[in-house]
């Protein structure tokens, strides 16, 4: 796999150092209320677990899966929600969880979907942030790196649901992002 992979960008000890960093903000930021994190599925995998473990806070987790890519590289704008029932987070302090920022669409529809449970406050937690311009109005709270505008796989990102295992994160080598579906 790691042929396929153009250049690295955060290794392992990389990403942990900077685990560190974000799990000691959120937990200053939250001492005195109960956290309700919402990850997004499947994407911010391994950085919900290697995040959390370093919270030590009382909180309350729940997952959405939700499906935006289709198994392409190229957004379409619309996101399916696996799940019907939107979590119940009233009267909570949520934190979303995702992999990456791309376009927006993703965060945007989730932060949506749970505002309708009227919770206390939304704080949006990222790993990855793209610089670029994004089609919706959202941005990220917590930021764990930005990147520039290239797909990145590993570390729970994937390319047709495949590199997720990767211990690190890197860009893909294009010529595989141009070949027909497999
Ligand atoms: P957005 O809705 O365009 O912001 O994209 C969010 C979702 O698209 C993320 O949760 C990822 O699953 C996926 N995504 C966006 N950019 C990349 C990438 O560079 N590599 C892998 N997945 C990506
Ligand atoms: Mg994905």
């Amino acid at each position: 796999m790691r042929s396929d992979i153009e250049r690295l960008l955060f290794d392992g000890p990389a990403i942990h150092k900077r685990l560190d960093e974000m799990a000691a903000q959120i937990t200053a930021d939250y001492s005195d209320r109960e956290l309700t994190v919402i990850a997004i599925l499947t994407g911010s995998l391994m950085f919900m677990s290697d995040l959390l473990r370093r919270i030590p806070l009382p909180l309350k987790l729940d997952c959405l899966s939700v499906v935006s890519y289709h198994g392409k590289t190229q957004p379409s704008g619309e996101i399916i929600f696996k799940q019907l029932a939107v979590p119940d987070v009233a009267d909570r302090d949520v934190l979303i969880l995702d992999d990456i920022l791309d376009t927006g669409h993703t965060l945007a529809a989730v932060r949506k979907k749970l505002e309708t449970a009227k919770p206390l406050s939304i704080r949006i937690c990222v790993l990855l942030r793209k610089r670029k311009q994004r089609a919706r109005d959202v941005d990220a709270d917590y930021v764990g790196f930005e990147i520039d505008d290239e797909f990145v796989v590993g570390y729970g990102l994937d390319f047709m649901e495949r590199y997720r295992n990767l211990p690190y994160v890197g860009v893909l080598r294009k010529e595989l992002l141009e070949q027909p579906n497999q």
